[in-house]
Parts: C-alpha cells; structure tokens; sequence
C-alpha cells in the first residue's frame, strides 16, 4: 500500500481487485453520470485564498458534531454492501472510523448487522442511517436495536423513495453475491437481494419494500418515536432545508447520494452555500459527495459545513486492504487536510473563513 499516495491511487488498485458486479455498484452514478463527474469537478472551480504570517505551529484539526468531539471534519458516509469490497466489510469500516475518533454512520442495507458493529468499534462514534420501510414495524425495530447498541444518531435519508437508475447495474442484473445478505433483517428482507428476474436487484428490492408515499409527516413521525438526534441526509435545497429545520431536525446532511438518484441535480457543493443561508445558523450542515482530497474538506467548511463525509474513498481502501486500508485513507485525508490549513494561515477550523474560498468567475471580475 506505500506507492498509494492518494484516493486516486488506491481507486485504480480497487478497480483492479473487485469484481465487475461490484465495482460498477459501487463506482456508478445515476443516468448519464454528468452529476457524478460534476460532484469532482465543481470542487476544482473553486478557489483557495489563502493567508499568510499567522503562526501555524499548533494545529487544532478537531471539531465538534452534535455535542461530541470529533478528531477530523472527516467522517464516514453510510454506503451499503461492504462486505463485496473485503471480508471484514462495514466492521473494518466501522473500526478504522473508531481508531481516527470520527464518524462511522451504518447503512440500513448493510452486510453486519447494528450489533456487529456495535461490537467490532464499542468506543467509536456511530451514527444509523435510516430507510423507511413499508412495514413501519420493521423500521421501528431497526431504530430501537440503533438506540440500544448506543448509536449517536439517526440519519434519515429523504432522497430514495426508489433508487436512482444506476445503467451499469441494469446491465449487470446486479445482486448480491449468494455468501452475503443484508444482515439487518430476517427472510425476504434479507435475502431478496441475491436474485434478480430483470435488470437491477436493487431496484426490484427497494420498489418493493421502501416506502414511496413519505412525506415530511414521517419526519415529525420519526422526531416523535425517538430520542436520538435526527440528521435529514439528502438535501438540495433551501426550501427543503428550511421545513426541516422548522420540523426541528437536529443536523442537516447536503448530498446528492454520490450521483446516485436523479443525474442533473446540483454537486452537493454547489448546493452547499444557498442551505447554509436558508439555515441561518440555527442547525449544523454537513456535506458529502466527491470529497477525495484535504482541499475539498477545507473548501466545504469555508462555504459552512460543519463537516464532510466520504463514501467511496472507503470502499475503495476496504477493497484494497481492508481495515488498514480506511485507515491509510483517512490518513491521507487527515494529512492533506492539515496540509491546506498550515499553508491558509489557519490553525483550527474556526480559521477557515467564508471569505477564503471563491468560486473561479471571482478572478474574472478583477
Ligand atoms: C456504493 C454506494 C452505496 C451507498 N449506499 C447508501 C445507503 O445505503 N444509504 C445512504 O443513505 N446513502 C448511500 N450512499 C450514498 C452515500 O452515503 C454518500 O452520500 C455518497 O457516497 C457520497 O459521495 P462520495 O461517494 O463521492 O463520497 C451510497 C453510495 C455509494 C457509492
């Protein structure tokens, strides 16, 4: 792992370990993709101001979410099926998350299960994502098994009444590899996903049980059955971001879902700045979607994330050593990060103002 220098090096070594099946899963983007290359490149318009002669021998990289300290602005995305990318799957995930004391937010069609994860990382910071099931039972079990392995907080995801038309994984028939399942549910919930009639197994399987009816009701429903933090994962606007807010939600989680839903929608960092503003202050934002460097992560706080969170880059060193191989990416994110602070003439995330970052046009009106 020596010559994997950056996310894009350890990206092409896992394109050259997982199968098909799984790398188009976890590569893809929705439709024609212009989203996902957008996700990358709308980063790249954005420019770093930086300051100098400000002492920047003591730097602070932690922060605080939801009241609890976190080492790096850095966390973990829930991204399903982890276990096509290593053995080890989401609890390697789980532990390299724990070993950086940042974030590890679990998908609700995971292959280990709440209590795995419980167990493999006991001191790390988790969070559960949340899909609303049709049966409201099954989704009730799910939040309390979350609340009583001692997770953080509930991550609802509000962009997926179905998924996204993923073409790669219609031509592949994608399903889930026999050995696995997701390991959060009994029977058909389970195992559904190994087979497939027609196209993608994933979409016959959310169609099937998801619920497509949700409305911000669930929202106040979901408020009113737990205790635990809401974080309303997938918003693109500042309409939505404000009812959510009102509703009382205690974090709100700009993404795109990778590109993965509806292509032609806004780089969540391009939506990042009109929430932040909608918001006033009065909740924490966090972003992700296209974070692969230390610079995005500084880009996204200067616009006002409190955090970001990554989802590939960790398939991809789950794909390439496991364990170890979160962790080195972590450690990279962790170092260009401390990186793009030193040479901003900041010591702490508080340093990093609005003012820092502009967008490209910014040069052009000089
Ligand atoms: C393979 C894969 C599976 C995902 N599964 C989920 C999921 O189960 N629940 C969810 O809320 N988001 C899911 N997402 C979206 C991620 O949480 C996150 O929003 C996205 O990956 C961020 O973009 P990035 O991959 O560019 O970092 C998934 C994304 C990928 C790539």
């Amino acid at each position: 792992m020596d010559n994997l220098v950056c996310v894009s090096d350890f990206e092409s070594q896992a394109s050259k370990i997982l199968s098909r099946n799984a790398l188009d899963y976890y590569k893809s983007g929705a439709g024609q993709q212009t989203t996902l290359q957008n996700n990358k490149t709308a980063f790249t318009k954005l420019r770093i101001r930086p300051r100098f002669l400000t002492n920047v021998s003591n730097r602070d990289l932690s922060t605080t979410i939801l009241g609890e300290k976190i080492s790096i602005p850095i966390g973990i995305s829930p991204t399903a099926m982890q276990r096509m990318a290593h053995p080890g799957g989401e609890c390697s995930n789980a532990k390299a998350a724990e070993s950086f004391n940042t974030i590890f937010t679990l998908s609700t069609i995971a292959t280990s299960s709440i209590e795995e994860i419980a167990e493999a990382a006991p001191h790390g910071l988790k969070w559960f994502q949340l899909y609303i099931y049709i049966d409201r039972n099954v989704t009730l079990n799910l939040i309390r098994r979350a609340e009583k392995a001692g997770f953080k907080a509930i991550a609802l995801t509000v962009d997926t009444p179905m998924f996204g038309l993923r073409l790669a994984d219609v031509r592949n028939k994608f399903t889930l590899p026999p050995h696995l399942k997701f390991a959060n549910f009994e029977g058909e919930k389970s195992t559904k996903i190994n087979t497939t009639q027609d196209g993608s197994g994933l979409n016959n399987y959310v169609e099937k049980l998801f619920d497509t009816s949700l409305t911000w009701d669930d929202v106040k429903w979901l408020k009113s059955v737990t205790n635990l933090p809401v974080v309303i994962k997938g918003i693109l606007t500042a309409e939505d971001a404000k009812i959510a807010v009102d509703i009382g939600v205690e974090g709100i989680w700009v993404s795109n879902h990778g590109a993965r839903q509806v292509d032609g929608v806004p780089a969540s960092i391009e939506a990042l700045p009109e929430i932040v503003k909608a918001v006033e202050g009065k909740v924490e934002v966090y972003l992700d979607g296209g974070v692969t460097d230390g610079t995005d992560v500084f880009k996204a706080l200067a616009l006002g994330a409190k955090m970001v969170f990554i989802g590939r880059p960790t398939l991809w060193g789950l794909a390439c050593n496991g364990e170890e191989g979160v962790k080195k990416i972590l450690e990279i994110l962790r170092k260009e990060f401390d990186f793009a602070l030193a040479l901003t003439g900041c010591s702490s995330v508080v340093d990093i103002k609005k003012e820092m970052v502009v967008h490209e046009s910014y040069y052009a009106k000089i």
